[in-house]
């Protein structure tokens, strides 16, 4: 078994488990994941990328794929409808990767319409061939994130894992939806947790875990063997270390941006709190995108929104990328909007 996959753990006793930032396409590109782990995550994945393009050396979907020294471990997430280029774009990906996680959740239809993602789940002996072909092609540990299963007739994630474990699949996610329910609706944690119950290897809890309490809620029902986070941590990579804190997993003063606050942080309002916590987040994700992938703008201005979202005069944000400004300028910009509180 690898240094980065424990074995399945029992009943949870409020014990550390590991906090995974979910992978998300426009989102969770290097800068932000490295981010991410500096504020609590132990985990990150890489946004999906095309299998069959990554095949024919897509510049596109290997930019997708960059990683750098200190992204440790180095996971990957790949998605196709065709079993060899699956198996073929883990191979080209074993040198730099750790883990290679292959995504049966995605719900879009321009991955399902190719009976990839979420789709093949309504093919379940396809997913678990594709899965038996990466894993046998490649000496590294091979995971998987799914759904409940299609939203037509029962659910199956049940059935595929208890397959996919025996083909060799070290370490499964599930998100409590289905395909049909795309982001609507509760996750449901009850069939998690009966995921978690029918199988040996561990299983990662994902869907509507968004602070200390719902992540508290959701390892005392299912007994998961980690927690992932998607929306929660969208703008808010902070969302890991408060959620640590939260369940006594760590102390408030090693939160970077509370060591690094220059005042009193305890005289500071929720407000001002929630500015210098973006802050510190938005100026570290700057210095990480210089240092690695360079400042892309689509990506900053992404981020930029999410990192502003639900502060009071969010909206000044907007304007500010409507300037017309270098991306320094923009990065500036941002960082001071989140100063003036
Ligand atoms: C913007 C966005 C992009 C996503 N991209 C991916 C992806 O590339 N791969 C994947 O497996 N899931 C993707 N997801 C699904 C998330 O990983 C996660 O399963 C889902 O958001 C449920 O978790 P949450 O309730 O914590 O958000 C994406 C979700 C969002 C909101």
């Amino acid at each position: 078994m690898s240094e980065f996959i424990l074995p399945k753990p029992s009943e949870w006793d409020g014990e550390k488990r590991p906090l995974f930032l979910a992978p998300m396409s426009g989102v969770t590109d290097l800068p932000y994941r490295l981010l991410a782990k500096e504020c609590g995550a132990d985990f990150t994945i890489t946004e999906f990328t095309n299998s069959t393009a990554l095949t024919r050396d897509a510049a596109m979907s290997w930019r997708k794929m960059e990683t750098c020294e200190d992204e440790n471990p180095f996971i990957p997430q790949i998605f196709g409808g065709v079993i060899d280029d699956m198996a073929l774009a883990a191979e080209l990906l074993e040198d730099s990767a750790d883990i290679i996680d292959l995504n049966f959740g995605c719900p879009a239809p321009k991955v399902t319409k190719i009976c990839a993602g979420a789709a093949l789940m309504g093919e379940p002996e396809n997913l678990v061939a594709m899965c038996e072909a990466v894993v046998n092609r490649v000496n590294i540990p091979v995971t998987a994130k799914m759904r409940l299963g299609t939203g037509q007739g029962n659910f199956n994630a049940k059935e595929i894992c208890q397959e996919l474990e025996q083909v060799g699949i070290q370490r499964l996610c599930v998100h409590g939806r289905t395909l049909r329910q795309r982001y609507s609706g509760v996750a449901d944690w009850d069939y998690i947790t009966e995921v978690v119950d029918s199988v040996d290897v561990p299983v990662i809890a994902n869907g509507d875990v968004v602070d200390a309490d719902t992540a508290r809620a959701c390892l005392s029902q299912t007994h998961a063997a980690g927690l992932m986070i998607g929306r929660g941590a969208i703008g808010r990579p902070s969302v890991f270390g408060e959620i640590k804190v939260g369940l006594g997993w760590m102390d408030r003063e090693e939160l970077p941006w509370i060591a690094a606050y220059e005042g009193d942080w305890d005289s500071l309002s929720y407000v001002a709190k929630q500015f210098a916590t973006r802050r510190w987040c938005w100026n570290r994700y700057i210095e990480l995108a210089r240092q690695t992938t360079g400042l892309d703008i689509k990506s900053m201005r992404g981020h930029a929104v999410s990192f502003t979202k639900g502060l009071p005069s969010a909206k000044k944000i907007r304007s500010i990328m409507h300037g017309k400004q270098s991306r320094e300028e923009f990065a500036q910009a941002t960082s001071q909007f989140l100063a003036t509180n």
